[in-house]
């Protein structure tokens, strides 16, 4: 099922690219609506793209939109200080919602400090300009991945089937990740289960080497941003630039690792962390019995 989120811009947002450009930029609404729509056809999502002067009528756009969507990402505007009704509607509407702003209200007047929409949102980005929107939205796909994976973890017939699936899942819905692979750890060597992508020499890693072996040694994620500046790197491809690893924990044992590469630079984050962590916490229960 594809996931269908709404995009809400707040009052005066209409006016970028003329209004206050030291602090906002000078990309228009119509240019930034277009970046987050090339995101969303990226990571194939639907859009419904909504800015309002109007405090009622983002309320009507929500609540008539709230059976379509999945999520929202949503930069409120002045409205983020003050506005109680749009709090509420966040709340009754029920759905993930991460609020954006452009520029780091935190650093601004105090008014802007205080938000009372964060609460009913699962997730902040701020002064982080158009990226922010398409963090969000990634963010939100990341969420998605994370239910089915759950899903996945509960119902398939066998741990190899699920370690397919989750697999699958993860390379299909994020087209950064450009190499997907499980590596179950067997006495001093961890040995590759599953993978999508292209084919790799290292189908057994000893511990204590690569970027892998040293996720295990370390009892922690690593993300190297440029893997040619890492001497750990065991290089699989040469078009390979950036590279994530996470490992599976059964209690406080590590039993594998979720291993990801991309062919773009610098382009794993937090959130690709925190994503993989809970699905690799999910594979821990699936490869120690518990979820079956
Ligand atoms: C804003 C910050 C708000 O304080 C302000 O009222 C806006 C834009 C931002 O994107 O940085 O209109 O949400």
């Amino acid at each position: 099922m594809i996931e269908k989120y709404l995009i809400v811009h707040g009052p005066n947002m209409n006016l970028l690219g003329e209004r206050e450009t030291e602090i906002y930029g000078s990309m228009t609404l119509d240019q930034l609506n277009e970046k987050i729509k090339h995101c969303a056809k990226e990571l194939k999502v639907e859009l419904k793209c909504f800015q309002s002067n109007h405090e009622g009528e983002i309320l009507d756009f929500l609540h008539e939109n709230r059976n379509w969507a999945n999520g929202i990402v949503i930069n409120p505007a002045a409205l983020t200080h003050y506005s109680y009704s749009l709090r509420d509607a966040l709340s009754a509407i029920q759905l993930p919602t991460v609020e954006v702003h452009l520029s780091n209200v935190l650093e601004r007047e105090p008014f802007r400090h205080i938000s009372v929409v964060e609460t009913v949102c699962c997730k902040r980005y701020i002064g982080m300009g158009a990226i922010g929107y398409l963090r969000g939205i990634e963010y939100l796909v990341g969420q998605g991945t994370v239910k089915q994976i759950g899903q996945c973890a509960t119902s398939a017939k066998t741990v190899d089937t699920c370690l397919r699936q989750v697999v699958q899942l993860l390379k299909a819905r994020q087209p950064k990740y450009t190499w997907v692979g499980i590596y179950l750890l067997e006495e001093n060597e961890l040995v590759l289960h599953n993978f999508l992508g292209r084919p790799t020499p290292h189908a057994r890693i000893p511990l204590g080497t690569g970027i892998c072996g040293a996720a295990v040694t370390e009892g922690k994620s690593i993300l190297i941003p440029d893997v040619k500046a890492d001497p750990r790197y065991l290089a699989c491809s040469i078009e390979t630039k950036s590279e994530i690893v996470v490992p599976i924990f059964t209690g406080n044992t590590i039993i594998g690792e979720i291993d990801i590469d991309s062919d773009l630079a610098d382009v794993f984050h937090e959130d690709d962390q925190s994503m993989l962590v809970a699905c690799a916490s999910m594979l821990g229960d699936v490869l120690s019995g518990g979820a079956h």
